[in-house]
């Protein structure tokens, strides 16, 4: 795919989010410290929309459900489903571990793009 503009620079604060249709796409853009970042916008587990989960520690995205927690920049899985106790482990049975993706991102005019 080729780089498609998401929104400009100015749309996202640092440490902030935003759910963005990109071409086909539905993802999430993330304004860093270092730079922006997108991942898919809906969580591997159970498909929990990400829009709502919080930034931790900078990097670290969590999700508002199960709480598995993902590297917004690589989208390895930091800590699997763990909320409600035992809830969340009955469904772990179900749904094994998988990374959320990431897209690359760059910033050209004040525009920030994404290859979805
Ligand atoms: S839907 Fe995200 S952790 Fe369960």
């Amino acid at each position: 795919m080729a780089f498609t503009k998401a929104c400009s620079e100015s749309d996202i604060a640092i440490g902030d989010k935003k759910r963005i249709k990109v071409g086909d796409q539905t993802v999430l853009v993330f304004h860093l410290e270092d730079g922006f970042y997108a991942t898919a916008a809906s969580c591997t587990h159970m498909f929990a929309p990400l829009a709502r989960g919080k930034i931790n520690d900078g990097c670290t995205l969590v999700c508002p459900f199960h709480r598995a927690e993902f590297d917004i920049k690589t989208g390895e899985v930091q800590q699997w489903a763990n909320f409600p106790p035992g809830i969340a482990q009955l469904t772990n049975m179900l749904r094994k571990q998988k990374a959320l993706a990431t897209f690359p991102t760059k910033v050209e005019d004040g525009a920030v793009l994404v290859d979805v």
